[in-house]
């Protein structure tokens, strides 16, 4: 009997699987098997598994500094450093970061920051904040009322009335259209329906719109052309911040240093970082906010005694040297432009499956994609629950590929930032097999549509 509570998983299907070790981009399970890891663990190990680079950092900042906290005045070197890169990096001007531990507890700290602004400033009023349906935001109280997903919220009596999150659409045409929508038609409709509901709320209520530029965990969603930026005129309208939740997206992943690139975002207000930022080898996440609305806090905080926020391991002195390795590896071994040209591939060879019958859609930036399994390929109806995903995620289990089912039935696929284009042949054959399989599982247990 085990003692530990498994995150994100069914209490009756534990321990299905225990890797081991890793290397590039293979793990192995116990049992020796070897798998390629094509959702870089969950969206996060860039780098792959065993950089000896990585490894030595670690070392090195361990027997340096083990561990040191930042409140009340006392820092260190590593931290300064890892901000300034980021700050020189993030396509936002002259950006001002915190440190968390995870991409949840990051937007926590937005939640928090965008709250102390406005009070700092004299606009208590302007709380609220937009988040979209089928959204993936984290899953702390706060994350995960602004998480657009079912799993995370019900049962856990969320989300927290008191947080004041709004609900708009999700930009996915295949899903969301309406009968003939032309894609123009169908960003015009969300967008006329987050304008209305600003109006209806109260434009001077609400603080902030957080999105992720294309989403992760609620399978893969790359909006149409120009839904961005109509969005953006409507929030600078209403003077409403453009909040980046970039926990996937950012660090080359989606053929460009970050998501607001490859999506044609204009400088987001505030980005919210984790995942790649150290490519998963040190836990630590990064929530960055504009120069003035830091320097609108400074005075509160002199009156208050302290900004009271921050963790015991906000800027863990070893998570930042890491991260900051991260950074420089990135940069010196052209790592973003190397998965650009990978991505296409990636993205080209993910197209070669839209024939599939199983296939409704194929979609992706880069080195993320997603392949959505239907249960009609004509009507586009969608298979109930997420048991055909999963059987066709188990398939690829079984044949040396770790990919994740996501939002029902749509396959994730987001390898380490190095993979090759022969290791991407690899995953594609395997998916191949994986689909056939599942497509017979379906004709089997009569599941079509
Ligand atoms: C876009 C996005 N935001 C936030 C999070 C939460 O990050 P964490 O799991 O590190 O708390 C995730 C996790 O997948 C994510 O994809």
């Amino acid at each position: 009997m085990t003692h530990l509570i498994y995150p994100t998983t069914n209490f009756k299907a534990i321990e299905q699987i225990t890797i081991e070790r890793g290397e590039g981009c293979y793990v192995w399970d116990k049992e020796g098997n070897k798998y390629l890891e094509g959702l870089a663990g969950l969206w996060c190990t860039a780098l792959g598994y065993g950089n000896q680079e990585l490894i030595d950092t670690t070392t090195e900042q361990m027997s340096k500094l083990t561990f040191s906290h930042m409140f009340g005045g006392k820092t260190h070197q590593v931290a300064i450093d890892l901000a300034d890169k980021l700050a020189e990096m993030i396509p936002m001007d002259d950006a001002v970061l915190s440190f968390g531990n995870s991409g949840s507890d990051a937007n926590d700290t937005h939640i928090k920051l965008l709250r102390y602004y406005h009070n700092a400033i004299g606009k208590p009023e302007r709380r609220k904040i937009i988040a979209r349906e089928r959204s993936y935001h984290g899953v702390t109280v706060a994350a995960a009322s602004l998480t657009g997903l079912p799993v995370t919220q019900n049962h856990f009596d969320l989300p927290v009335d008191a947080l004041g999150i709004l609900r708009t659409d999700h930009p996915h045409y295949y899903r969301g259209k309406q009968r003939q929508e032309s894609e123009t038609e169908f960003v015009d409709r969300i967008v006329d329906n987050l304008e209305s509901m600003i109006i209806r709320e109260g434009p001077d209520t609400i603080a902030a719109f957080i999105a992720e530029p294309i989403t992760g965990a609620s399978g893969v969603i790359v909006p149409p052309q120009g839904y961005y930026q109509k969005v953006q005129a409507v929030l600078n309208k209403y003077d409403i911040m453009f909040w980046a939740d970039e926990v996937i997206t950012g660090f080359g992943r989606t053929g460009n240093d970050f998501g607001c690139t490859t999506m044609g975002i204009d400088s987001p207000d505030m980005m919210t970082f984790a995942k790649q930022l150290s490519s998963a080898y040190m836990p630590i996440s990064a929530s960055a906010i504009r120069r003035d609305v830091y320097d609108a806090m400074i005075d509160q905080t002199a009156s208050a005694g302290a900004f009271g926020h921050g963790y015991t391991y906000s800027g863990h002195p070893v998570a930042c040297a890491v991260a900051l390795k991260t950074q420089q590896i990135f940069q010196r071994d052209q790592i973003f432009d190397k998965a650009a040209v990978t991505g296409e591939y990636l993205q080209k060879r993910l197209t070669e499956f839209a024939d599939h019958p199983l296939v409704g859609e194929v979609r992706g930036r880069g080195l993320l994609g997603a392949i959505e399994l239907v249960a009609n390929k004509q009507t586009g109806e969608p298979f109930v629950g997420g048991a055909v995903g999963g059987y066709a995620q188990k398939m690829a289990q079984d044949n040396g590929l770790l990919i994740r089912a996501v939002a029902g039935s749509s396959l994730g696929f987001c390898p380490p930032l190095i993979i090759s284009n022969d290791q991407i042949d690899e995953m594609m054959a395997i998916v191949a097999v994986a689909l056939d399989a599942t497509l017979q599982h379906c004709h089997r247990e009569n599941l079509l549509a």
